[in-house]
């Protein structure tokens, strides 16, 4: 079909919940994007931080493959070779003992969320089980998920909402203090806030969670579904503190583009599960699996943190040299290669004309232009993408 066709069909038959440009990508390669019309892009935004080994990589692909042709499906009520190989990879690597298996995000977080309110009225009793989360969160979008999202434009309209959250400020120690009571069971952030604003969690706001957490017998939840898996310099984000948490929900990047989610608990949290307190379909499919294990391993071995810490200090002085160069270039946000620059006005329109110019990049929170690049994206790449941006701004700085 050509490209008008996909677009009349998709408006006729799709439901309208985004709102899409008017462009189909044929074929992905590395850090490129091709579309109908062979225009090649270079993708800063890889699915959402998801491609970070790239568009199509060999080993994912291979992996998928393989899998495919043994078994694509079987029920959880079996053993899954895959899904059994990929919860070792992530618990040798984590604070973690224990793996459990979705299919997105926000499964992820409604998972923690039964788990830590499980394991509180065990522990502690049924009373014990509200939820503190963050200003400037995100989560997902299913009602749990939601209700933890700091976005009321989001929540408009779908009440009621299910009761037991509360958000705190972000970053501020005290507020978070007075904000977890003998009735939390979790105190749920992002160590790096993706859609919001690409913002870090301060270390030290981070070690005052944890103790915070202990203190009152609360568990911390750390949402790395976009700051996770190598991409904030660390394999996760929440190394920087030097901390560890009881629970942590992870997806996007897993996989390297097929649907899978995880959430990862100490032995002592997982415990409070038995069989039929929670699960899923197609949760830790084979295949999804397959390809994960493909992603983790490169990943791991390849120590790809490292590359993502490098490539990003050079990625952020560049975009520095923006900030210097224009007083309406804020600042530079983020850590590794979640990267944000803030700028003084809306980013939609800068967007648009880097998108122009073949370079796909993303606003966030209205002002802040998101970069989350495949981590294999060259300095090269970084180069020319500043360039187009040093002459958008330019074009603003004269008008
Ligand atoms: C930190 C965080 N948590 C949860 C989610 C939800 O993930 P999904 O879109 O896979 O449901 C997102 C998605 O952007 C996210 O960035």
């Amino acid at each position: 079909m050509d490209k008008q066709n996909i677009i009349d069909d998709g408006e006729k038959y799709l439901m309208y919940n985004y709102k899409r440009l008017p462009m189909v990508f044929e074929k992905g390669e590395g850090c490129k994007l091709i579309d109908s019309e062979g225009k090649v892009y270079t993708d800063f935004l890889a699915g959402i931080a998801v491609d970070s080994l790239g568009h199509s990589p060999k080993v994912v692909v291979d992996a998928i493959i393989e899998q495919a042709q043994k078994l694509t499906h079987v029920s959880n009520y079996f053993w899954i070779d895959s899904q059994v190989k990929l919860a070792k990879i992530l618990v040798e690597n984590s604070f973690a003992d224990k793996a459990f298996f979705c299919n997105s995000g926000t499964e992820a977080i409604e998972a923690a969320i039964k788990l830590a309110r499980k394991y509180a009225s065990k522990n502690y009793g049924p009373e014990k089980n509200e939820i503190v989360a963050m200003s400037g969160s995100f989560h997902g979008r299913t009602f749990g998920a939601l209700s933890i999202t700091d976005s009321e434009k989001y929540r408009a309209g779908i009440g009621p909402m299910p009761g037991g959250f509360k958000f705190a400020k972000f970053n501020d120690i005290e507020a978070l203090k007075a904000a977890v009571t003998d009735k939390t069971c979790a105190v749920i952030l992002e160590p790096i806030q993706g859609e919001g604003g690409v913002t870090a969690a301060e270390e030290a706001f981070l070690k005052a969670a944890k103790e915070i957490c202990t203190e009152k017998g609360a568990l911390l939840i750390v949402d790395e579904i976009q700051c996770g898996i190598a991409r904030s310099g660390k394999l996760f984000a929440y190394e920087y503190s030097g901390i560890e948490p009881d629970i942590m929900t992870l997806a996007k990047a897993i996989a390297n583009g097929l649907p899978l989610g995880a959430v990862l608990a100490t032995a002592k949290v997982a415990s409070a599960w038995q069989p039929g307190d929670h699960g899923s379909t197609f949760g830790g499919n084979p295949v999804a699996c397959a390809a994960g294990v493909a992603t983790m391993e490169t990943i791991v071995n390849g120590k790809m943190w490292e590359t993502a810490a490098d490539t990003g200090a050079y990625f952020a002085q560049k975009l520095q040299e923006l900030v210097d160069a224009y007083p309406f270039a804020v600042k530079v946000k983020g850590k590794g290669l979640l990267i944000g620059l803030e700028l003084a006005f809306e980013g939609a329109e800068t967007v648009s004309k880097a998108l122009e110019e073949g370079f796909i990049i993303n606003c966030t929170s209205g002002k802040v232009l998101r970069f989350v690049p495949p981590l294999i994206i060259e300095k090269s790449d970084i180069d020319a993408l500043v360039a187009v941006l040093d002459k958008i701004f330019a074009g603003y700085a004269k008008a």
